[in-house]
């Protein structure tokens, strides 16, 4: 099969990787030369609304997906009278404006943050008064990383934040006093068969995952697993979908969808016996999934900004790192580790994760995560 991908970042580049084995070949249309993608499959760095190279994109492919929700959608329309592209741009559309997406949330029952739409000033002092404070203001598109948002704790940061976000369109939202944050990963097949990985904890510093730790038999599992179902039967979606949950007591509230892999499955590489990224594939691709049942407790831990000394990620037992071949850049996402619970490790997982923790620079972040086992 020859799979078509729009851009070509890291999601793009491990797809590909998991494509290998499998006969999968790649073709990227991406705009950036730097493109981490490359060299996993040819890629044509050109502007994504670019006709010839959408021309060439679809002649070339049997399917096309994308690796992030903010490729112009005009471009996947064109490209969809072409050939099947997965998820569809109605998933596309679903997901983009954060607006659009939790109002959908909310018409299929899924709890949300309280919620008002910010077109002017005027609108976010009175959301501000029917919310209260503190609250978040979100551009509804475009945002990722924690890019395009502000929180707002005083009246007086209103007016600041509306014109710091651009007097672009917004979503405020009630800030969740959250216990954790929880994201599921599901795939649906061209038939309608869906696998669901067990949920993921997420630990975020300044906007940007850092952790991610998956356990088995989390007590959240079956309420995720019934909420993500709930999307993918509406948006008949095919492909991996993500959604991002906070959970307050014993309630899940959803915050966002992901119509792609996910940062947060990254650990389904080495734990799971098919991939988040394989089993994209194998949705888009009309093959059947595989079983996503893990073969044992894993973390990612993300490197931002820089990569950790190799040989101090490696002397950590059950540690696999993966480098994207991106340049360095504060706040960038150039690679991450899993670290499996392999047994007969010199060290429990604990340890070793606070090690890793530290030698990615984030060395206080174990304080926060809940009661390792
Ligand atoms: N309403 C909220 N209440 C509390 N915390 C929030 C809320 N919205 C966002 N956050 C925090 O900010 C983080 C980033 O927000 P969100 O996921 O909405 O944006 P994003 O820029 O798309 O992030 P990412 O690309 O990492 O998924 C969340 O993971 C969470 O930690
Ligand atoms: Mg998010």
């Amino acid at each position: 099969m020859k799979v078509g991908i729009l851009g070509g970042g890291q999601l793009a580049r491990m797809l590909a990787q998991a494509g290998g084995p499998m006969g999968v070949s790649c073709m990227f249309l991406s705009p950036d030369p730097q493109a981490c993608a490359k060299p996993f499959g040819e890629h044509l760095c050109v502007a994504y609304d670019d006709p010839d190279g959408q021309h060439r994109l679809a002649e070339w492919a049997d399917v096309i997906t994308y690796e992030f929700e903010n490729v112009p959608e005009a471009a996947v329309a064109v490209l969809e009278r072409r050939r099947p592209v997965y998820p569809s741009s109605l998933a596309l559309a679903a997901s983009r404006d954060r607006l659009v997406e939790k109002d959908r949330f909310r018409a299929l029952g899924l709890a949300t943050a309280e919620f008002r739409a910010v077109d002017s000033l005027a609108d976010l002092i009175d959301g501000a008064a029917e919310i209260g404070l503190p609250a978040i203001l979100k551009t509804r598109v475009q945002g990722y990383d924690g890019k395009g948002q502000r929180v707002l704790r005083h009246s007086t940061d209103l007016q600041a934040a509306w014109e710091r976000l651009g007097h672009v369109p917004c979503i405020l939202e009630s800030m969740v006093p959250f216990d954790r944050e929880l994201s599921i990963i599901a795939a649906r097949s061209r038939t309608g068969d869906t696998v669901h990985y067990p949920v993921s904890e997420n630990y975020h510093r300044e906007g940007v995952l850092r952790l991610s730790l998956s356990r088995a038999g989390d007590a959240m599992q079956p309420e995720a697993e019934a909420l993500i179902s709930r999307l993918l039967r509406d948006l008949d979606y095919v492909g991996v979908l993500a959604l991002e949950l906070f959970q307050v007591g014993d309630r899940l509230l959803a915050n966002e969808m992901a119509p792609r892999v996910h940062n947060s499955g990254h650990w389904t590489i080495e734990a799971a016996p098919t991939s988040q990224f394989e089993n994209h594939l194998r949705a888009i691709c009309g093959l059947s999934l595989g079983p996503t049942t893990p073969i044992q407790q894993a973390a990612t831990v993300n490197f931002i900004g820089r990569l950790p000394a190799e040989a101090a990620i490696t002397a950590v037992a059950g540690a696999i790192p993966h480098v994207y071949g991106k340049a360095e850049r504060p706040g960038r996402k150039v690679g991450h580790v899993t670290l499996l619970d392999t047994p007969g490790a010199p060290e429990p997982f604990e340890r070793r994760l606070t090690r890793l923790l530290d030698v990615t620079g984030v060395p206080d972040l174990h304080y926060s995560v809940t009661a390792i086992p």
